[in-house]
């Protein structure tokens, strides 16, 4: 049986930067998450006795190698929880471009997570698709419940999963992606989660994670706007704080990155209420209420250095479709 499912890519208000467990993705704190309408994968997933081995592909290419062995190994996990030896054909699109430095693993691990569990006859609940969607990629976890999404570190793979704290239509606040340039990525997530701990900035952040994650929760059930947007953007420069302190250093800015920051100052100083997060590349994230929107995005597009501007509210979470 074919199954296909669309899953949104995440924005974190609160991140997810280093691990308590590399091989169980363990996170070392919280985090806190809107799925995204704008930016997903669709992932068809068809097992097959017939085949010899699995295929990808992706965007309508055939890939091999790491990324074909990192999709293998999560079916594998799949499969032994299936009992099923087969491999599987799996198809996968993203609706944004490549190369605009939207990271796809969240959406594609989710998808796949989802697509292939359905596929191989297995009717897990949203629970342990989380689960599995983490094992994945971190991330991924959070774009399998809907809406506003807690991932929960929990102390145990059985206790580490997302689950929805709000649905899609609770807020109706936008991420308006700021597109500067290609996530360089010559170091993965993966790699910069396991470099964290090397930040003499990182034990702060951690000691300083509990609290930030119920202050955020309590403004996201005020609908505090203000308070919601100066936690997130704090957020995002701690984190960044670490990456770039860590050995190696990380540095995921561009140019493009602090002009548009200093755009979102300035609509702010202008009375228009705005607030950059930025993840693991130099994309800015800038978050704004419904009445602001097009007036930012039209001052973001205009800016030398954006190339596009993605427009993102709150969506559900990974679906068979
Ligand atoms: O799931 P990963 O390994 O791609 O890590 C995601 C890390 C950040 O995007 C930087 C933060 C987050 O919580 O999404």
């Amino acid at each position: 049986m074919k199954i296909t499912v669309k899953a949104p890519a995440n924005i974190a208000f609160i991140k997810y930067w280093g691990k308590r467990n590399e091989k169980l993705r363990l996170p070392a704190n919280s985090s806190i998450s809107m799925n995204l309408s704008g930016a997903y994968t669709t992932t068809s997933v068809e097992f097959d006795s017939k085949l010899k081995s699995d295929i990808l592909i992706l965007n309508n290419k055939e890939v091999v190698g790491r990324e074909m062995e990192r999709v293998s190994k999560h079916l594998d996990l799949i499969r032994s929880i299936a009992k099923s030896k087969n491999y599987a054909q799996v198809k996968s699109t993203n609706n944004f471009p490549k190369g605009a430095g939207i990271a796809s693993s969240a959406s594609g691990f989710a998808a796949l997570t989802v697509a292939a569990a359905k596929a191989v006859n297995l009717n897990l609940s949203e629970k342990k698709l989380s689960i599995l969607a983490r094992l994945g990629s971190g991330s991924a976890c959070r774009s399998i419940p809907n809406g506003f999404v807690e991932w929960k570190m929990g102390n145990s793979s059985e206790s580490s999963y997302a689950r929805s704290l709000f649905g899609s239509e609770y807020w109706n606040i936008y991420d308006l992606i700021a597109v500067v340039g290609e996530n360089s990525k010559k170091i993965s997530s993966t790699e910069g989660h396991a470099v964290a701990e090397s930040s003499p900035f990182y034990k702060t952040r951690l000691s300083g994670m509990k609290d930030k994650v119920a202050e955020i929760k309590s403004a996201l059930k005020r609908k505090d706007f203000t308070k919601f947007g100066e936690i997130t953007e704090a957020e995002a420069i701690n984190m960044h704080t670490v990456m770039m302190t860590s050995v190696p250093p990380l540095y995921y800015l561009l140019p493009g990155t602090l002009d548009v920051i200093s755009h979102v100052l300035e609509l702010r100083e202008k009375g228009i209420e705005c607030y950059f997060t930025i993840d693991a590349g130099p994309n800015v994230h800038v978050i704004c209420k419904e009445e602001n929107k097009r007036k930012i995005q039209k001052v973001l597009s205009d800016i030398k250095s954006v190339k596009t501007v993605l427009i993102n509210r709150a969506a559900c979470g990974a679906r068979v479709i």
